[in-house]
């Protein structure tokens, strides 16, 4: 039966041409995976400051730690001195605490999901990100569902835009 064969054949020939791309898969996937490590927003560190005193700053670290971020928090007396230091371009933009990351300004209760954004987007025009005052229903405040209020960024000029509203 040379056409069983043949099929046969045919099918054998399939197998060994398909067999070494299904064995350079794996490695492609291993290598991907890396590369989104290295890239995870969670490696980096998230440097607060606050004064002693404050208890929703505290609240605000452990949210962040609980949503897998490595955070660091240094109390300061003067808070405002910090913002200066770092060219918070109008005190409008002010909220409790300052937190720094990946050369960025965090002002206040932002939520974990836009500080993921902007590390993972990485824009060269924002130099951080605020929720000014101190918002009630944000996350360190007395919801961690943020609720009410809107995330800004601002430019090292001053300009905002609205980056996330809640
Ligand atoms: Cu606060
Ligand atoms: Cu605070």
């Amino acid at each position: 039966m040379p056409k069983f064969i043949k099929t046969n054949l045919q099918i054998i020939a399939l197998i060994v041409i398909l067999l070494p791309g299904c064995g350079q898969e794996p490695s492609q996937t291993t290598k991907q995976a890396n590369d989104n490590n290295a890239l995870n927003p969670l490696d980096a560190e998230i440097t607060v400051y606050k004064s002693p005193s404050c208890g929703c700053c505290a609240e605000w670290v452990t949210y962040l730690q609980e949503e897998g971020f490595t955070v660091s928090s240094i109390d300061h007396d003067n808070v405002d001195d910090i913002k200066t230091r770092f060219g918070i371009p109008d005190p409008e933009l002010y909220s409790c605490h300052t937190a720094i990351v990946d050369g960025y300004i965090i002002e206040g209760h932002v939520p974990a999901n836009d500080i993921t954004r902007l590390l993972t987007e990485a824009p060269t025009d924002i130099k951080g990100l605020t929720a000014p005052g101190m918002p009630m229903k944000s996350p360190g405040m007395a919801s961690r569902i943020p609720k009410d209020y809107a995330v800004l960024s601002f430019s090292e000029s001053g300009e905002t835009s609205v980056y996330s509203q809640y």
